[in-house]
This record gives C-alpha cells, structure tokens and sequence, in this order.
C-alpha cells in the first residue's frame, strides 16, 4: 500500500513539476524563498556569527523546481558555497537545472532519488539543508527527517515547512469530498484535472474551502495552473501538524525549534503568529498563557489563531540557543527589512509629524515609531557596517547622544529598545561582515503610515 503510495506520489511531480516554472523567467526575476536568506538563517541559528566561505554546503531536499536551490546557489556563489539539489521526480530536476543553467550557477549538483536515502546520496555532511512542503507527502515523515538530520553537521540548522492542522481543514475537506467521488482515481490526468475544477467552481456558499477562499482568488489560480491544482487538492498522500505535532517531529530527530519564519514569496516572518501576546489582551488570560512553557504558549497561540495553515521553522540542535543577540558586541546589526527611502524614513516622518507613526509589513506585523532622539540617533547609526561595539563607540560623536554622562550606554539601552521590538518581526536582524549589508528585504514589503 505504502509502495503504491510512494510511486503515486513520485509520479504526480512527474506529471506535474511543483511549482511550476519556466526557466527563461530567470533572465528577468529572481525569486527568494523567505526562509532562505542567509542572513536570516544565520541570525536565527548560527548566532549571527557564521563565516560563509568554501566549505559551506546545503542541501535542498525534494527541491522541487529549484526556487530554494536557485535563491541559495545565488548567494552562495561569491562565497563558493555549494548546494545539493535532492529530488525523486526526473521532470522536477529537468527544469531545476535548466534554471540553474540560464542563471550561470555553476554551484549546484543535482541527485534524483530519495531523501530516505540522503545520508548515501550527499556526500558528507552539511551545514543547512532547506526540506518545504515535502515531509508531510512522505510515508514516514520522521524517518525522513532522521535521515536529514543525519546529513547535518553539530552545529547544522534546517529550514523545514509542513502543512499546519487547523488551517489545512478547508483542504482536507475538500480532500474528503474529492476521495467520496472518487476524483484521484479518475483513469486520466486530463479527467482527474476537469472533475476537480468543476467541483471548486460550483461549491455551495456554505462550503469551507468556498468561505476560505472568499474573493476567489485561490480558485482561480487553481484553475489557472493545474501543477497547483494537483498539489493542492489531488496529492496521493498528506498529513498536517500542530505545534505539538511539530515539536515532537523535531524532538524525534534530535532537533529543537529555533524559531518559526515565514514561507510566502514577500520576505517577512509568521513568528508572531506563535506568540500569545499577539491575540491576547486580557491581563489575566495573558498571564495564565504566559505561565506556560514556551511550547505549550505556542500551541496556545495557534490555536487562537485557528488559520495558520503551514508551519515553517528552523531547526537545529541549539534551538533557541543558536539565536544572535546583543551580547556579542562584535555583531553587525542592520536592517534586513526596510521602507522605501530606508528605515530611518519612518524617524523622520515621526518628527515632521510631530506624532508617532506606524509601519507594518506585508504579514501583517506592525509597530508605532516614535521620534525618541536617542533612538532615532542609533538607527541612523545601524548602516550595516558598524558592529556595536563601533555604534557605541560612535555614539560620543553624536550630537542626540554625545552629552550624556555615558554615551556608550545611553546608545547601548536606545539599541536594545529597537532590537526588543524590531527583532520580533525580522526586520533588525545580527550578523558579522560585508555580506549582509542592510537592507535585504527592501521596498513596498514594509510601508510607513502616517499615525
Ligand atoms: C510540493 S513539492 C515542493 C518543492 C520545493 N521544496 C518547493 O518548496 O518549491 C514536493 C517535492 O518533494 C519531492 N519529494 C516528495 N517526497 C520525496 C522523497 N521521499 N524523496 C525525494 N523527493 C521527494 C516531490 O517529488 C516534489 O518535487
């Protein structure tokens, strides 16, 4: 049973290479899969402190089309990284490699086969290893990530995406309705596709994929691209996790969360989607919440949420541990995400207004900007060059700080308040060198908005 699974699935991305892709597009665009920025990785789970060079090798497993392999490889390639692009679907790997090629990408090297089969198939351990959308296809999800784990180095972080259980329930109604009517056995692809594109057009008001996708706009690119359709709707197999469900896939492979990220192509990060303190405002239900242990917050969290629909984190043997802070003073902060015209636009917009003003991101995480002078001095001060220790030093030149009886620790305490709010959402982030000049994410992914 579990074999003709194991074939049926490898034959949809066969059919059907996920997502899909046309390598001429890569003259034009680069896509940049959020969760795998070096400097994002790098701050989450090697302490900000990470030296890129050479040696440094990730593995992409069920790669798919290639977007992770092509976002990695192009950053990797100035550092002479390489990458291991492991996937079972031939077709899938024929258009990965094609878009390497148009790229010029010299550093990546294509293995067809199984990730079961990932410690013989990768030469050697690596240092990260990006597995999204995949383990949850699998039959034995767990061994799966065994066997990834077992390709990490000690010190190694994995950037893992499954399908989330509550937010997943729409699709697996629909899952449901498609097995009741016997779509996925429907004898061709051509029958299967035209079966499940009238049943998603013509399903009642009441249904709950209908009411999730209410102004249609996944609908209709379902209809648009049936490599979407399959993976969405006609997948031979899937599960979903809740956060327990999620941690304890990790705990199983001798892996801790470091932290939740973001999945969608916008840059920005879904952590506080698992904070308590997002939803709850009642001091006394906050309080019991925040009694808890942090997983346990977490599960709390998703389900106050109750729609998170896919659960993407890093994982490493550190967890939390392997995050960068302010402690290491030789760190470089910057900015990764930033407003047009630079973060210290919202400052200035703060002090024309003589009021506060907001910014959010396009996740919908926001926060209200005052033009505090110590505050505004050291953002301008965060180029992306200056550690802070180069920032403290700076700040006796700096007229907002430079009379203070201690203008060191007077930039130090304005820097912590920015990493305390600014942090949580990604957009300050740690790290050491040239590599990560600020910003990363730039433009109309985070908008200032006048208070
Ligand atoms: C939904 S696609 C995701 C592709 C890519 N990771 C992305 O995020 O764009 C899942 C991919 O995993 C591959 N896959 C599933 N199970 C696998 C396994 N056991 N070994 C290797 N590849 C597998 C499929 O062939 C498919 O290309």
């Amino acid at each position: 049973m579990s074999e003709n699974r194991n074939t049926a699935v490898r034959q949809q991305y066969e059919d059907f290479p996920y997502p899909r892709r046309d390598p001429a597009e890569e003259a034009t665009r680069l896509l940049r899969p959020p969760m795998e920025y070096l400097a994002r990785i790098n701050h989450h789970g090697w302490r900000g402190a990470k030296v890129f060079g050479p040696e440094f090798r990730a593995l992409v497993a069920g790669g798919g089309t290639g977007d992770s392999s092509i976002f990695l490889a192009e950053q990797l390639k100035s550092f002479g990284g390489t990458v291991v692009h492991l996937e079972q679907s031939a077709a899938s790997i024929g258009v990965a490699r094609e878009r390497a090629a148009r790229r010029g990408l010299a550093n990546v090297t294509f293995v067809q086969g199984m990730i079961e089969a990932a410690p013989e198939l990768v030469g050697g351990p690596v240092d990260y290893i990006n597995c999204a959308g995949v383990l949850h296809h699998m039959a034995d999800p767990q061994q799966g990530l065994n066997a990834l784990a077992a390709t990490l180095k000690p010190d190694g972080v994995a950037g893992i995406m499954v399908y989330a259980r509550y937010g997943r329930y729409p699709t697996e109604h629909m899952r449901s309705l498609f097995a009741s009517l016997g779509v996925p056995e429907a004898p061709s692809r051509a029958e299967q596709t035209a079966l499940a594109s009238s049943l998603v057009q013509h399903l009642p008001a009441t249904n709950p994929f209908r009411h999730a996708d209410a102004d249609g706009s996944l609908t209709a690119a379902l209809l648009k691209d049936e490599h979407e359709l399959h993976d969405l709707l006609l997948s031979p197999r899937e599960r979903s996790y809740t956060v327990p469900e999620f941690h304890g896939l990790a705990a199983g492979a001798g892996l801790k969360v470091a932290g939740f990220t973001g999945f969608f192509l916008e840059g920005g990060t879904n952590a506080s989607f698992y904070r308590v303190e997002s939803y709850l405002a009642d001091p006394a239900l906050l309080a019991r919440a925040l009694s808890k242990p942090l997983e346990q917050q977490q599960a709390i969290a998703e389900l106050l949420h109750g729609n998170i629909p896919l659960h993407s984190a890093y994982l490493s043997r550190s967890g939390r541990a392997g995050a960068a802070s302010l402690s290491d003073r030789s760190l470089v902060p910057f900015f990764f995400m930033a407003p047009e015209g630079g973060m210290l636009a919202a400052w200035s917009a703060a002090a024309r207004a003589s009021r506060p003003v907001q910014i959010a991101d396009s996740y919908g995480n926001g926060l209200t900007v005052n033009a505090v002078p110590p505050i505004t001095a050291v953002a301008g001060l965060i180029d992306g060059r200056r550690s802070i220790s180069d920032i403290m030093a700076a700040a006796s030149s700096v007229p907002e700080l430079m009379f203070a009886p201690n203008p060191a620790g007077l930039a130090l305490q304005a820097l912590e308040a920015l990493f305390a709010s600014f942090e949580q959402f990604d957009w300050l982030l740690l790290g050491r060198g040239q590599a990560f000049a600020e910003p990363q994410v730039a433009g109309a992914m985070l908008k200032i908005i006048p208070g």
